[in-house]
């Protein structure tokens, strides 16, 4: 990460390039900023779409981050592998702005941090960099081909291929882009590596590497000075040092300081640090490059497993595609903040970026809310797993994409380990292991402060072929009743479920009697979770696994959120797929979260937080609106982490039911589990209610007390949309959004759980519908529009405030035969 304020240049345009205002940048310093705003994009093939003569007038003004797919429409004819959306194809950015003359003489960089993909890059007509991999950042350097104090114009062409997905991958500059004009003397892109060799609680060591450029055609006789400061903007120490650096050189130097003290960077207080690095040449100051870490210790071992700062702790981890469901890929931090609240809410402490380098805003939020990371570079390496893959691009990329993925991502306290690879089908390969020896390697030569890894879905295979052998430690991809074996026969390994459960569930759908199959009519799956593919199995045996592991380092289910894409289990391999899998429209995203694509819990978030989480919570399953089974019996679950759960249906109990004790028999889905005897669960608590309309409730207990409670009550006709604000006060800084929730309740504001009526959202105010969702993985409703059907009773939509909104919103809903009802979001100056 790089925020700099450098050069304090006040730069005025020129009357000549001021006079297209609609086109011209007015750069008002030098500094790093953001070349967000004001481009223009037109999608399909364009001939000369580099041409500065090209006249672009008439095509799509749009500030980024920009996801050009999540528009849609929802088809038959894109992959639904791929998330039956749009995304491939040629699609064109273009952008005029101004440089003013005072940036003569210096070198000018634009930096994207990601471009969906086989980015090229042109500026006035020339071609001036290319990057095939969607999920990398990288730079450009646009001053051989700059015109001074007149207009230039960038342009940008993607093509994703068809076919060259596993997932829904977006398309287009989805991340941020940023612009710099560096003295010829500079510290490079993502230039400085941050390490705390030794900590104890009096001290820090802090080691900086710094990687300075001189670009110049003179002798760069230097000085570099650093300063690090805490949270509050205290400065805890600094250190200076000479340094000579030949002309055309670049020369990496390497400073220490110590900070007393130290506040360490832990879970529950990510305490994080500034290095402020400032490179002088005589008194003049030519490049300023602030970098964020922490003071943290990690240490893997087999017997203690993962500790952090000494203490162990056991990873709860998910693995996170990086779409963020009804926005698409286009980058929202607070999209992000929000996905991992949610996930933290369940009690998750780890994040596994399946199966690519994440967005830099991700990574950055991790570190400030003290999750750790999994970084991981690929899906694939030369192995194919789809028709157009990154196979294409490995044997010329692969180098350079994990070498830049480890130098942005360095600093960051959060990440604790480097996978190689997820599944890589070179597990097959009797010379695998000579891949996953040059990718440790290249690992290794960047960062030995953190442990390689990768995902091993055939743990034998890997073993077998030397791959298991290559990483510091094993991830093993399900199969978790190998761990114990695995452990045995390779007692130095350490180890971990780097991909664990994948059960799948709609949200608010039940089917009786409980069994572990799916209804390939209704598009639904029983949120029971005992349903899954083949390799799947319920997150219950997981937790048993680990239990009788306890040397593994804990885990990381399939998936936190769902995501766009892979709606397994419909789906299977056709004639159109070239033996490839691929899904049943109108499907179109999966089923394997534990919240929908909209963030909304289904009933495993529960089952997890139950496990993972200390805050005494019940919770109770299906919901209570069975017209018509009246007097059948109706099978009840609950979820706790307190001792006993007592169940109280129409006032009157049905008993208590003791954790651990109460087993709850289920039956598996895992192919490997062909036992008909069913699996005694410890972690569900069930009983068999006659149905009756009214109320069942969940009661707690720990010691005797009442600890936590849930009420579910069988709901009257749909009356009106209750609206909730997830948050009512937005920065107006044209990103910032507000998830709101739309359910469907009775006149007593009971949730009416098994309604669809569909929701008009009308929007007042300085603002915009900036997607709505109900995360029904089977409707084809545009994620990008004004309304929605609630998907058993909820639907959601996002607000987003414009750049400098005043006028708050007001959210108004109109559903047939529904009170209208609404609700206003106010903003607040951007900080
Ligand atoms: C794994 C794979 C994931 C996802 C998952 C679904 O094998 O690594 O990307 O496809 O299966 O269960």
């Amino acid at each position: 990460m790089r925020k700099y304020k450098l050069f304090g240049l006040a730069v005025l345009c020129t009357t000549m390039a001021c006079t297209k205002q609609q086109k011209v940048e007015d750069f008002q310093s030098l500094e790093e900023t953001r070349f967000n705003d004001n481009w223009k994009f037109s999608k399909g093939e364009i001939k000369d779409g580099m041409s500065v003569e090209l006249n672009d007038e008439q095509w799509r003004h749009l500030d980024l981050p920009h996801d050009w797919a999540i528009e849609g429409p929802f088809s038959n004819d894109y992959n639904a592998r791929c998330g039956a959306l749009p995304f491939h194809g040629e699609g064109w950015y273009r952008k005029d702005f101004t440089v003013p003359v005072k940036a003569e003489g210096k070198q000018a960089f634009v930096r994207f941090e990601g471009v969906m993909n086989n980015a090229e890059v042109f500026i006035n007509g020339e071609k001036v960099g290319d990057r095939p991999y969607g999920y990398i950042g990288f730079e450009v350097d646009l001053t051989p081909y700059l015109k001074y104090g007149q207009e230039n114009t960038i342009a940008v062409k993607c093509d994703p291929e068809d076919l060259s997905s596993r997932w829904y991958p977006g398309a287009g500059i989805y991340r941020d882009v940023w612009i710099e004009f560096k003295n010829p003397v500079h510290i490079a892109m993502d230039g400085t590596f941050i390490k705390t060799p030794s900590i104890t609680k009096e001290k820090a060591e802090v080691t900086i590497d710094i990687d300075l450029v001189n670009a110049s055609t003179k002798l760069g006789d230097l000085t570099v000075e650093t300063v690090v400061t805490n949270l509050k903007g205290e400065k805890v120490g600094s250190t200076s040092s000479s340094i000579k650096i030949k002309k055309q050189e670049e020369k990496t130097t390497t400073q220490t300081l110590a900070i007393q003290n130290p506040e360490l960077w832990t879970m529950e207080n990510p305490h994080l640090y500034t290095a402020t690095t400032l490179v002088k040449q005589g008194d003049k100051v030519v490049d300023k490059y602030t970098s964020t870490f922490g003071v943290r210790d990690i240490e893997f071992t087999v017997k203690g497993g993962f500790k952090l700062n000494g203490e162990r702790v056991e990873l709860k981890g998910v693995c996170l595609h990086h779409d963020q469901g009804p926005l698409g890929s286009a980058v929202n931090r607070r999209a992000k903040e929000r996905q991992l609240q949610i996930m933290k809410d369940m009690g998750v402490n780890a994040i596994r970026t399946s199966h690519n380098p994440p967005s830099e805003a991700l990574l950055d939020l991790c570190d400030e809310m003290g999750l750790v990371v999994i970084d991981e570079a690929f899906d694939v390496w030369r192995m194919p797993k789809v028709e157009n893959g990154y196979n294409k691009e490995y044997d010329e990329w692969s180098e350079r994409d994990l070498v830049d993925m480890i130098r942005r991502d360095r600093n960051h306290p959060s990440i604790i380990m480097w996978s190689i690879g997820n599944e890589i089908l070179e597990q097959y390969d009797k010379k695998g292991y000579l891949e996953a020896r040059r990718l440790v390697k290249i690992t290794k030569a960047e960062d030995t402060s953190r442990p390689t890894t990768a995902g091993f879905n055939n743990i034998v295979a890997a073993i077998k072929h030397g791959l298991a052998d290559e990483v510091d430690i094993i991830g093993m991809n399900y199969f978790p009743m190998r761990y114990e074996q695995v452990q045995k026969d390779h007692p130095n390994w350490i180890i971990y479920g780097s991909e664990t459960s994948s059960c799948t569930s709609s949200r608010g759908y039940y089917e009786h009697p409980v069994t572990p199959t799916y209804d390939r009519a209704s598009h639904q799956v029983t949120s029971y979770d005992l349903v899954g593919p083949g390799w799947a199995y319920p997150p219950d045996l997981e937790f048993d696994m680990l239990a009788n592991t306890p040397s593994a380092l804990g885990q990381f289910m399939w998936t936190g959120f769902d995501y766009l894409g892979e709606p397994t289990p419909y789906g299977g391999k056709d004639n159109s797929t070239n033996g490839y899998w691929n899904g049943d429209f109108p499907v179109h995203s999966s089923y394997f979260g534990t919240v929908d694509l909209c963030g909304f819990p289904k009933d495993r978030f529960y089952l997890y937080q139950a496990e993972w989480s200390d805050k005494p919570m019940v919770h109770v399953l299906p919901h209570w609106n069975w017209e018509g089974k009246e007097g059948q019996n109706i099978p009840v679950y609950a979820y706790t982490n307190a001792e006993e759960v007592e169940l109280i249906v129409n006032g009157k109990s049905m008993g208590k039911k003791v954790k651990g004790k109460d087993l709850t028999p289920i039956k598996m889905t895992h192919r490997d589990w062909k036992s008909e005897k069913p699996y005694m669960s410890k972690y569900r608590l069930n009983w068999d209610i006659p149905y009756t309309p009214g109320t069942i409730e969940v009661v707690a207990y720990t010691d005797g007390k009442e600890v936590a409670r849930k009420v579910v009550k069988t709901a009257g006709k749909p009356h009106h949309v209750e609206l909730i604000a997830d948050r009512s006060l937005l920065a107006s800084d044209g990103k910032d959004v507000s998830y709101i929730t739309a359910n469907v309740v009775d006149k007593n504001g009971n949730f009416c759980y098994t309604v669809s009526n569909d929701i008009q959202f009308q929007i007042e105010g300085d603002g915009k519908i900036a997607g709505v969702g109900n995360g029904d993985a089977s409707s084809i409703t545009p994620l990008q529009g004004n309304h929605m059907e609630v998907f058993n009773g909820k639907a959601l939509v996002i607000v987003q405030g414009t750049k400098n909104a005043k006028t708050p919103i007001k959210l108004t809903a109109k559903a047939n035969g529904l009170e209208t009802t609404s609700i206003e979001v106010s903003f607040q100056p951007a900080l």
